[in-house]
């Protein structure tokens, strides 16, 4: 899943399904999010929902960029 700023929407029902499938014990794939937005303090409003579902393996990777924390704009795929 690729979701840049409010592009994470969609993406979190996905995440929410798949945590609940996993609850019935059924066996999901690989979750895998790429997601990102200008500042993490302000706009990384999913933080404590993704890091969550990260631990406790709903997510199987989370990559996330936050391209104006630092001087130079910083992406994850560049
Ligand atoms: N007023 C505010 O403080 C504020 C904050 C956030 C969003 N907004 C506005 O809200 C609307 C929706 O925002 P949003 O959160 O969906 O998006 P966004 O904040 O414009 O972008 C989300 C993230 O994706 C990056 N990005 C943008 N275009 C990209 C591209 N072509 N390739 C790779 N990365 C890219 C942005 O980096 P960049 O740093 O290069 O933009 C940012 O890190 C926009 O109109 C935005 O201007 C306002």
């Amino acid at each position: 899943m690729v979701g840049p700023g409010t592009g994470i929407a969609p993406f979190m029902g996905f995440i929410q399904e798949r945590g609940w499938l996993k609850e019935q014990g059924k066996e999901v794939g690989e979750t895998v999010l790429y997601c990102g937005c200008r500042h993490k303090n302000e706009d990384y409003l999913y933080q404590e929902e993704l890091e969550e579902a990260e631990k406790t393996g709903v997510i199987t990777k989370l990559n996330v960029a936050f391209s104006r924390d630092q001087e130079q704009k910083v992406y994850l795929f560049y």
